[in-house]
């Protein structure tokens, strides 16, 4: 085998080796769901992710988090995850920022004072519009984040589980 075609083959067993595929590659193998829990879906580091069906159906948390990202965030962030010139892209927060770190910002907020001009991401723990569905927002995002949603509506959804139910009822009548 020529040297070329070696490298071709290895590159196509093992993607990774392609620089600049690296963290694409890692992402979505990170964010791949491994584990069902009435349709709430988890990594192998127990973490909230997506799944999507091959017909394009999203998961409800992928949904549900579309809807709150575009009701809360959305304003400051950007659509679709994609940022402004006030805040960043949440889209590419989430590839590098683990999921402790997403919440805990989002509950209390951040407040970056630098260069004569101030961007403040509000704390958003007393909001129960915003806290009861955190890891949908969560989930949405990491979806946006591998490339995995397209932009806008997800067109297709799968049916509201009966733990998002409870969930819901429980946190938002705290
Ligand atoms: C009023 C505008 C505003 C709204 C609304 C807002 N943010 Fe932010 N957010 C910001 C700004 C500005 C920053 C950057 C702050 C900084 O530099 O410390 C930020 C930063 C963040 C960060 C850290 C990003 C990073 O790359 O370090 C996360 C995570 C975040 N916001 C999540 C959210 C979520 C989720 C929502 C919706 C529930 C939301 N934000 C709504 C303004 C906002």
């Amino acid at each position: 085998m020529a040297f070329r075609n070696v490298v071709l083959a290895l590159c196509a067993v093992f993607p990774f080796l392609i620089p600049g595929n690296v963290t694409a590659v890692d992402d979505k193998q990170k964010a791949a769901a491994v584990k069902d829990e009435d349709g709430k879906y988890f990594d192998a580091e127990g973490n909230p992710t997506f799944k999507f069906q091959s017909d394009g159906t999203v998961d409800w948390y992928t949904f549900s988090g579309y809807r709150r990202y575009h009701a809360d965030c959305h304003v400051c962030h950007g659509p679709d995850g994609m940022g402004s010139s006030y805040a960043p892209a949440l889209a590419t927060t989430v590839k590098n920022m683990d999921y402790p770190t997403f919440i805990s910002i989002v509950a209390e907020g951040r407040k970056n004072v630098g260069g004569g001009k101030e961007n403040v991401m509000p704390a958003f723990g007393d909001n129960k519009n915003v806290y009861c569905y955190l890891d949908d927002i969560y989930v949405y995002l990491r979806a946006r984040s591998v490339g995995a949603a397209p932009r806008g509506r997800p067109p297709k959804k799968a049916d509201k589980p009966e733990a998002a139910k409870a969930y819901e009822a429980s946190c938002m009548g705290e």
